[in-house]
């Protein structure tokens, strides 16, 4: 069994990194503190980084009041996010890689598209929806494979001011028709099909599902990715590459206001259908890049992979808008990390000499139990940091990550933010702030983290404090409404602590002031009257050298109000017994204490997952109760099998 010991110190970066980082202790502390005290003045100079049509004369204008949710940033200043990711960088950098493309198949040429390419590209799909009428304000569905199209596509909504909502592809037909309709698009951009670890799912198939649910109106643009037959539907369908052919390689930007909306993304909140999250251009525009360059520490020339899908927020911010407004190399990855074998991140990370990863705890979590030779083949000695976002990252994975793909070299970024806040908000900045695995560390600039407590809402004032995590002014990057119902806004993030954005997250703060995000709120249980986060058991467990994943959900429980119901998936070769479920219960009583003792222990081949790697705690919470009748929509998990292996072998038969 591991030693945790080790993990429970301060890893600073070494004096290497530190001499070249953009920002260094001294620097954090400054800005940190100038960002708070006078948020005008610094993000008046921060948001010069981007270029302005017309340049904004009032900074902020943000208001948390009760009945008053309001957020305006750069209000009357006019840009162009596609001008500022491909045309500003045109006299410096036609010629250098904008995108890295790599494909699903490793025996598939990789593509290295140049800004000049870029620009070119984007300004053709920008002249085709222009075509079918789309102007300033309309709404265009993106349901594509993790092709440069979907990049063009997103930047030629920029151009010509239209808003994009990229739905992911791993969702249903019912879910994209959802979204369709919600926004009320004019259009759908997909293509034929996606491939995705050696299998591939008919995109245009799905769409055209989902078309039978909205309104006749709505165009559709298909790119061609395999080239394998679709249906096609005359006076609805138009091949896109057709079209982008015969189309103009040039169109020119159009000015957009700092506050117009600049794209949706649907986001599943605790009840009720999706989200739309709405961003608007020029504060997103100026987090995104701000974080991208301070976060990774990215300098000019370097390679950056982060491993999301465009469907997500972490796709749109460090794939596309944060690394293209800084005039990065940014890759695009099409395939999944366990196909053709293990490897296949490292190989790529080899293949393009990526220098800074950024990836999700679950994709580590999952390598890590099929073994370390996986990474040791590859040459790693490109990578200068690594980043991880989605969920605490446990100090097992951070240690295998730290040691195995970092070689001790690399810091690791755990950045804490969410799609609501557009980018990083609580991060390590790697020159200047040592890490402490687990923890996500400090605020962000101009991030004003409050702990509050649960119940109460006072606000907690000493260093170390626990409770729920609230933010009490607003930042650039936030998001500005929800699509169409701006008092489910407020009741969703502002209505349970007045006067703060609720980020749904329990934290606690530690005597040196770090954070440590302890999980969604709603999935905190309570214990015999204690609270008890899942996510500290689930560490608990998979500190376990038995133990490759585990999902922790409460379930109800006669005498404890809750119980705690563990999912618990083996590493390869390891059978299940007994024996080892009793050793476990003991290992978490050691770990954490009695009260985090598992009452259940299931094992499970594998956890439900979304296709983005996100455990479906819905679905698990369901199965702990007894309740699998009414588990809702599974159709957007990776494997909807696992879920009937699940039930079949459910602990809990009261
Ligand atoms: C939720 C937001 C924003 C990128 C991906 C997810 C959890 C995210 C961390 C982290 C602990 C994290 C939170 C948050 N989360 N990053 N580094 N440490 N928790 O976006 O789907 O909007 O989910 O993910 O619970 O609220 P999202």
């Amino acid at each position: 069994m591991t030693d945790q010991s080790a993990l429970k110190s301060v890893y600073p970066a070494s004096a290497e990194f530190v001499a070249k980082a953009h920002v260094d202790a001294a620097g954090y502390e400054a800005r940190y503190a100038a960002s708070v005290k006078d948020p005008v003045a610094f993000w008046g100079e921060e948001a010069q980084r981007i270029d302005w049509i017309k340049p904004f004369t009032r900074v902020k204008d943000t208001s948390f009041a009760p009945g008053n949710i309001s957020i305006k940033w750069f209000e009357d200043g006019l840009l162009n996010v596609s001008a500022n990711c491909i045309d500003r960088h045109m006299l410096t950098r036609a010629n250098q890689t904008a995108i890295i493309w790599e494909p699903d198949d490793p025996k598939e040429p990789a593509q290295h598209i140049t800004y000049a390419q870029l620009l070119e590209n984007t300004c053709r799909v920008a002249n085709v929806l222009k075509a079918h009428g789309v102007t300033k304000g309309d709404r265009v569905v993106l349901y594509m494979p993790m092709i440069p199209e979907a990049a063009y596509a997103m930047l030629a909504c920029t151009r010509i001011g239209a808003i994009h909502s990229v739905v992911f592809g791993g969702f249903s037909p019912d879910a994209l028709a959802n979204r369709v309709n919600d926004c009320e698009a004019k259009l759908v951009i997909t293509a034929d099909w996606a491939p995705r670890g050696g299998k591939k799912t008919g995109l245009k198939d799905n769409t055209d599902k989902a078309m039978l649910h909205c309104s006749d109106k709505v165009k559709v643009l298909v790119t061609k990715r395999t080239g394998d037959q679709t249906s096609w539907v005359e006076g609805r369908d138009f091949d896109l590459n057709a079209e982008m052919a015969a189309a103009r390689p040039y169109c020119p930007y159009v000015e957009v206001g700092a506050e117009d909306p600049m794209f949706i993304l649907y986001t599943s909140g605790s009840t009720g259908k999706p989200k739309g999250v709405v961003h608007t251009t020029g504060g997103y525009l100026v987090f995104a890049s701000l974080t991208h360059q301070v976060t990774f520490d990215y300098h000019d020339g370097d390679v950056f992979w982060c491993t999301a899908d465009v469907g997500w927020v972490t796709g749109h911010s460090y794939i596309v808008y944060g690394p293209l407004a800084n005039g990065a190399t940014t890759v695009m990855f099409e395939g999944v990390p366990t196909w053709p074998d293990a490897g296949r991140f490292w190989e790529v990370c080899a293949k393009h000499k990526v220098n800074q990863f950024y990836t999700a705890p679950t994709a580590i979590r999952s390598l890590m139990g099929l073994g370390a030779e996986w990474v040791e083949k590859h040459d790693l000695s490109s990578l200068k940091l690594l980043g991880s976002v989605g969920e605490p990252i446990n100090p097992e994975a951070w240690s295998w990550y730290n040691t195995h793909v970092g070689k001790g070299k690399c810091p690791i970024v755990d950045t804490f933010w969410q799609t609501e806040t557009g980018g990083h908000i609580i991060t390590p900045i790697p020159g200047a702030i040592p890490q402490k695995p687990g923890s996500a560390t400090k605020p962000f600039f101009g991030i004003r983290p409050e702990v509050l407590d649960a119940a109460t809402g006072q606000v907690q004032t000493g260093t170390e404090a626990e409770g729920v995590l609230c933010l009490s002014d607003s930042w650039p990057g936030q998001m500005r409404t929800l699509w169409g119902d701006h008092q489910r806004f407020e009741e969703a993030y502002f209505s349970q602590y007045k006067g703060y954005y609720f980020t749904g997250d329990g934290c606690r703060r530690d005597a040196d002031g770090y954070y440590w995000i302890t999980g969604r709120v709603d999935d905190v249980i309570n214990v015999s009257g204690h609270r008890m986060g899942t996510a500290e058991v689930e560490s608990a467990l998979v500190a376990h050298d038995a133990v490759a994943e585990a999902a922790v959900v409460g379930y109800p429980h006669d005498i404890k109000g809750q119980g705690i119901y563990a999912y618990v998936t083996l590493m390869k070769g390891v059978e299940p017994s007994d024996d080892l479920r009793k050793k476990l219960e003991a290992w978490v009583r050691h770990e954490i204490g009695p009260i985090a003792k598992p009452d259940l222990i299931q094992w499970a081949p594998g956890l439900p997952k979304t296709r983005s790697g996100k455990i479906m705690r819905r679905i698990l919470r369901k199965i702990a109760e007894n309740d699998f009748g009414s588990l809702g929509d599974t159709s957007t998990l990776a494997d909807p099998a696992v879920v009937d292996d699940l039930i079949a072998n459910r602990m809990n038969r009261g």
